[in-house]
């Protein structure tokens, strides 16, 4: 299979680590080693009497376990992990679909979740949100985009990069459909866990529904992307079993360090993720702030979940803005268009803790630079 350059991969690959200030990364604030090994007593002890074989390759049993624990309806043996939620990704499109078969893609999108489908030879079509409210998905238009061939509908909620995230009335609605039709859900739900109202939570959908495939991972709502490790939790045993022998020749097993230290920071998931939304609300205050005193520039609307927002630039190319704002102050965010998005909108971050300062200097920079 041959693939297009993942184009935000690659913008990152080239900025992430010269740009001095990132204000566009979708990961949360991450930890030392050593902060994560004190969650557990004695892990720093066993951790340095692991053994470095290799591991189980549907994943560590107390990984999965407490993998599972984050859902209603998933036990250990309904979980399947993977080096990052960018394998099961891969691994899903590559079982679940043929060359010829169609799959709805909820867009803007995170670019694999297209471009390996397509790269299948699979037809994709975008069901996109709505800039012009906040970025909601209409089940109407889902319906004229069904077609006798559609094997599946990939949703992200929380959402990267606009944040939108739907009632649970939608995700109902949604199950009713992929009954009716025959679709299977891939949900995208790395975000899970980023609701600033708790009871903002959507169920997961291999909770609600049994042909249904969710997406978890370590980066996004743990913060702990270098341990890459991801899973898919699904009640559908055929996408499981295939995956499970997909994986083989992909990557066998994961890391046993990572698999470890993965599995004491989800037993500790709730303290983690609670951290990890105090840095968001507070993150959040200073950007309600900086886009109220930049009105004029921006069109903002405050998500309710996940770690990124998708504002739109009023004035200007938002490319020329971003290449200007990372040339001249090192500020980091990312352009829509990286994304195929052409609402000149751009995605910012707020997992991190540096985001206040981070702010400071792009407000010193916008009094600098616009008349
Ligand atoms: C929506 C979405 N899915 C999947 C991924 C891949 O996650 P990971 O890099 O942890 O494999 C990302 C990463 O940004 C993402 O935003």
């Amino acid at each position: 299979m041959k693939l297009p350059p993942f184009r935000l991969e690659r913008y990152f690959a080239q900025h992430e680590f010269s740009a001095p200030f990132l204000l566009c990364t979708s990961d949360c604030e991450s930890m030392e080693l050593q902060d994560l090994l004190t969650l557990s007593p004695g892990a720093q002890e066993r951790f340095l009497s692991l053994r470095l074989g290799y591991t189980e390759s549907s994943g560590d049993p107390a990984l999965r376990q407490s993998a599972a624990a984050l859902y209603e309806n998933i036990t250990a043996d309904h979980v399947l992990v993977h080096a990052g939620a960018e394998e099961a990704i891969f691994n899903f499109m590559n079982v679940a679909l043929d060359s010829g078969d169609h799959v709805i893609v909820h867009g803007p999108c995170y670019q694999s979740l297209a471009e390996v489908a397509r790269g299948i030879g699979a037809g994709v079509s975008e069901w996109p949100g709505d800039p012009a409210c906040n970025w909601e998905l209409d089940l109407g238009v889902l319906h004229t985009l069904l077609t006798p061939r559609t094997k599946v509908v990939v949703v992200n909620f929380p959402h990267n990069p606009t944040g939108f995230l739907p009632g649970p009335e939608f995700l109902h609605a949604l199950s009713a459909l992929s009954e009716q039709h025959g679709f299977i859900i891939f949900s995208d739900e790395v975000y899970r866990g980023l609701e600033l109202d708790p009871s903002d939570r959507l169920p997961a959908a291999a909770d609600i529904n049994d042909r249904a495939v969710s997406l978890g991972v370590m980066s996004k709502t743990f913060g702990l992307a270098g341990l890459r490790i991801g899973w898919v939790a699904t009640r559908n045993t055929r996408i499981y079993n295939e995956m499970s022998a997909f994986k083989d020749y992909t990557t066998i097993c994961s890391s046993a360090p990572s698999e470890f230290l993965a599995t004491i920071a989800l037993q500790n998931a709730g303290k983690i993720a609670q951290r990890n939304i105090r840095i968001i609300h507070n993150n959040l205050d200073h950007l309600d702030r900086f886009f109220t005193d930049h009105a004029d520039l921006f069109q903002w609307c405050r998500p309710k979940a996940g770690s990124v927002a998708f504002p739109v630039l009023r004035k200007g190319t938002v490319d020329d803005f971003c290449t200007d704002l990372v040339e001249k102050a090192g500020i980091l965010l990312l352009p829509g268009t990286l994304y195929n998005d052409g609402s000149n909108a751009f995605r910012v971050g707020f997992g991190r803790k540096n985001v206040p300062e981070v702010l400071e200097k792009f407000d010193a920079y916008l009094k600098k630079h616009t008349p």
